[in-house]
């Protein structure tokens, strides 16, 4: 089975690039090797390389620079999805694309089905909505994971700054009006592995294709998930986490309020769903020895005022 992995530098990608080195040949590619801004560059890569499976991981995931950077937001999400997929029918390959919440509006009450209408607030989510059509309409085999709120113990993100911030802050102000599930990359990239070898041992014309959403079980805010890593991770001097709404920080991006995905359609489809978001956090937190992995940064107090996708 040969993989193409887009996106091997960013959470979700660092963390398939690990595991699947293990069972799989991997061809890893950051936007050094593919530049996936460049058409032509996409088709000549995979038509030489003529891989079974593409994972594109890669995006263009800055959703305030996204506001800016609208032709290069579209051609990353949407216009390279969609050329891996027309080469990956060409080829008769299956194509994992990643998708986001933000292709709703938050204005629903309940978790979001795979069924609900989308409706992005940003040039973002506007974006993964224009992929996630593009590749509907370039009949490749292909699966759509829509994922919500990744973290992870490398690079910068929510759990990142937080556990930075706090060594060096008494309080701490982070959003409690919006509501999500806190997923690991290391969970989606599991998931990712265990769908290509249900994939390699399935008749492929009968694999299950489509929409699916696919985060961590359970539900907090930013505020919640904040207060729990502290916990876990500063018991000796935990900094106070006051909870603040939405409108009193300034981040560009319009977010959804409620991030939420109902994954019972994956679950129905392929017999798993991926663990509780605060058992998640306390494996990462397990594998980072967070002490030796935050930085120092100056006093004062924090207000949240971004996050990551
Ligand atoms: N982060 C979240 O909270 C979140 C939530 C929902 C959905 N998602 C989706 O999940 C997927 C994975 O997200 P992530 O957080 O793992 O992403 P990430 O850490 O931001 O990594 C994205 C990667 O995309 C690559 N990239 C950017 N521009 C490129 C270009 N022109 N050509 C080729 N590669 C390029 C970058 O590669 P280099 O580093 O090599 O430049 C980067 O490592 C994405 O589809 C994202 O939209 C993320």
């Amino acid at each position: 089975m040969r993989i193409l992995l887009t996106g091997s530098n960013g959470q979700v990608g660092t963390e398939f690039r690990k595991l699947g080195q293990r069972t799989a040949e991997i061809i890893s590619t950051g936007s050094r090797e593919l530049d996936l801004t460049r058409e032509e560059e996409i088709r000549r890569f995979v038509r030489d390389l003529k891989p079974n499976v593409i994972v594109n991981a890669a995006a263009f995931s800055d959703v305030d620079a996204a506001e800016r950077n609208w032709d290069a937001c579209f051609a990353i999400n949407a216009m390279a999805p969609v050329v891996l997929a027309e080469e990956a029918h060409r080829l008769g390959a299956l194509l994992i694309h990643y998708s986001t919440d933000q292709v709703f509006d938050g204005n629903k009450s309940e978790p979001y089905t795979e069924w609900d209408p989308t409706s992005p607030l940003n040039v973002y989510g506007a974006s993964k909505v224009a992929g996630e059509e593009g590749i509907a309409s370039s009949f490749a085999r292909a699966l759509i994971l829509r994922l919500s709120w990744i973290y992870s113990g490398q690079g910068e993100n929510f759990l990142r700054s937080i556990l930075r911030l706090a060594n060096h802050n008494n309080e701490l102000q982070v959003a409690n009006d919006q509501v999500g599930a806190p997923t690991s990359a290391i969970s989606i990239a599991r998931a990712t592995e265990r769908l290509i070898r249900m994939y390699a041992n399935s008749r492929k014309t009968q694999f299950p294709t489509g929409i699916y959403h696919l985060t961590a079980t359970g539900a907090t805010s930013w505020h919640g998930f904040a207060s729990a890593l502290l916990t876990a991770t500063h018991q000796r001097r935990k900094p106070i986490v006051v909870p603040i709404s939405t409108t009193e920080h300034s981040s560009f991006a319009r977010r959804p309020k409620n991030s939420l995905l109902s994954c019972q359609r994956f679950l129905t489809t392929f017999g798993f769903q991926l663990a509780p978001w605060q058992q998640q956090l306390n494996e990462v937190l397990a594998e980072m020895m967070v002490e030796s992995a935050v930085e120092t940064v100056p006093g004062g107090n924090l207000i949240l005022v971004t996050r990551p996708d």
